[in-house]
């Protein structure tokens, strides 16, 4: 459990609280790519971070945030018209380009006072950078702008990835600790025991896992015992579990500051699924959804599976809203519940929203009662109730901010004798002892020959 004091710091990310001044201090994903789909279209409204901002992309195919605000006299920019190198205000023609320099006053005479005005205004943008078919933003100081994380996935080829959002009512946190609690696959994602098992396209289950092996040892065990390294951008979680014959099963999932999450479905050469949770305001949340294959491309059928709601990727509406959601619960076929799945509610996005959001939009971790399977949950909030007291009482950024380069991790599953230690499995798995990915694992071994001559 947390105090309520400590449940506030962890769930409250305006401006002004200690968890939302460590948000700004690390570029967030804003939106998708494709949401700007091509030079001068529609602005499109974002908000996270309790900061309501447009995204437009340019004539020259510059994706940006900026400020609603028009300098003139506030009319949201929303409204305006993207052209020639920039977006002008729909109410008196202001115009500004991505770097927020005013283009154009037309409602002063064309006699040198527009270029003189011009000087004087500024519109407020936003630090952006596009990258993995996401747009990033930075809500911080500027002085202080971190790089980019080097995700795995920012490295791929384009048809090696598969981006998604969806809409969530729920507190950031509450998302997040739902994908590093591992052990609740033993049940909420589980087909029934003797009921069918639907390993095809509408698969309950996460494809990847969809072998009845896995989910065998996944439904027999559900008390995995949980092995946790803690690194510079975050932990290594690992869930262990009794596969057959002495064997035992490695789930490894990454939490990587402050609010990323890789998934550990994956074993050697299957899809990899992370996500992002990024508050909107304090009750809501986006989540963003990556899928990436580092040694091939995605099959157009894959693809088209991800776009309709298939493994971590959500069915939605145009404003990226589940279309089974909580205001028609879920959809829940009480009869599927009864003969075929554990939960009755069709996909494995939707039953996490569906858990997750049922606790309320923020839920009250006083009254909660942990057990040894939460450790990820409680190591978790640890470390970024950690780092969040250190920025606001001290003026210290975590490690994390500093360390772009160990963002390049990997998860996945593994297979191995009970009687290796942690660090060895995942060295068994990804190479290396917090699952950096190769190319990654190969510079610092090369960084620290250099520092050792
Ligand atoms: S308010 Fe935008 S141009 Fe006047
Ligand atoms: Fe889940």
């Amino acid at each position: 459990m947390l105090t309520a004091e400590k449940n506030a710091i962890l769930t409250e990310t305006g401006p002004d609280r200690p968890m939302g001044q460590l948000f700004r201090f690390f570029w967030q994903p804003a939106l998708l790519s494709r949401e700007l789909p091509e030079p001068d279209c529609p602005p499109r409204r974002v908000k996270i971070l309790d900061t309501d901002m447009v995204a437009i992309r340019d004539s020259y195919g510059r994706a940006q945030l900026i400020t609603p605000t028009c300098p003139h006299r506030g009319a949201n920019l929303f409204f305006g018209r993207v052209e020639e190198g920039g977006i002008r205000c729909a109410y008196h023609g202001w115009k500004f380009d991505v770097d927020g320099n005013c283009l154009d006053i037309p409602t002063l005479p064309d006699n040198g006072q527009r270029e003189k005005m011009c000087k004087k205004i500024k519109l407020k943008t936003y630090p952006t950078r596009e990258a993995g078919g996401l747009v990033w933003v930075y809500l911080g100081p500027e002085e202080l702008m971190p790089e980019m994380p080097q995700f795995d996935f920012l490295d791929m080829p384009d048809d090696q990835v598969y981006v998604s959002k969806k809409y969530q009512f729920s507190n950031w946190a509450q998302a997040c600790e739902g994908a590093l609690d591992t052990a609740h696959f033993s049940f909420l994602h589980m087909p029934l025991v003797g009921g069918k098992i639907n390993f095809g396209k509408d698969a309950f289950v996460a494809e990847s896992s969809a072998d009845e092996r896995r989910i065998g040892w996944i439904r027999n065990d559900g008390a995995p015992r949980f092995s946790i390294t803690k690194h510079e951008a975050g932990l290594v979680i690992g869930g262990a579990r009794y596969a057959d014959e002495g064997d035992t099963y490695w789930r490894i999932s990454q939490f990587l500051m402050p609010n990323h999450g890789l998934a550990p479905n994956a074993f050697p050469g299957e899809n990899m699924h992370g996500q992002c949770w990024v508050p909107i305001d304090d009750e809501t949340c986006w989540i963003f959804n990556y899928t990436w294959n580092p040694d091939r491309k995605l099959g157009e059928d894959e693809v088209e599976r991800f776009r309709n709601g298939a493994s971590i990727h959500a069915a939605t509406d145009e404003n990226y809203v589940p279309l089974r959601n909580i205001t028609n619960d879920f959809l829940i076929d009480r009869e599927d519940q009864k003969t075929r799945t554990y939960t009755g509610i069709k996909g494995v996005s939707e039953q996490d929203a569906a858990i997750q959001e049922s606790m309320g939009p923020i839920v009250d971790r006083t009254k909660e009662h942990l057990n040894s399977s939460d450790l990820g949950v409680v190591q978790f909030r640890r470390y970024i109730l950690d780092a969040a007291k250190a920025l606001d009482n001290e003026g210290l950024l975590p490690t994390a901010h500093s360390h772009p380069q160990n963002y390049r991790l990997r998860s996945g599953s593994h297979v191995c004798s009970d009687t290796i230690h942690f660090d060895d499995v995942m060295v068994e798995r990804f190479g290396h002892r917090l699952g950096l990915a190769p190319a990654a694992a190969q510079d610092q071994a090369k960084a620290a020959e250099v520092g050792a001559e």
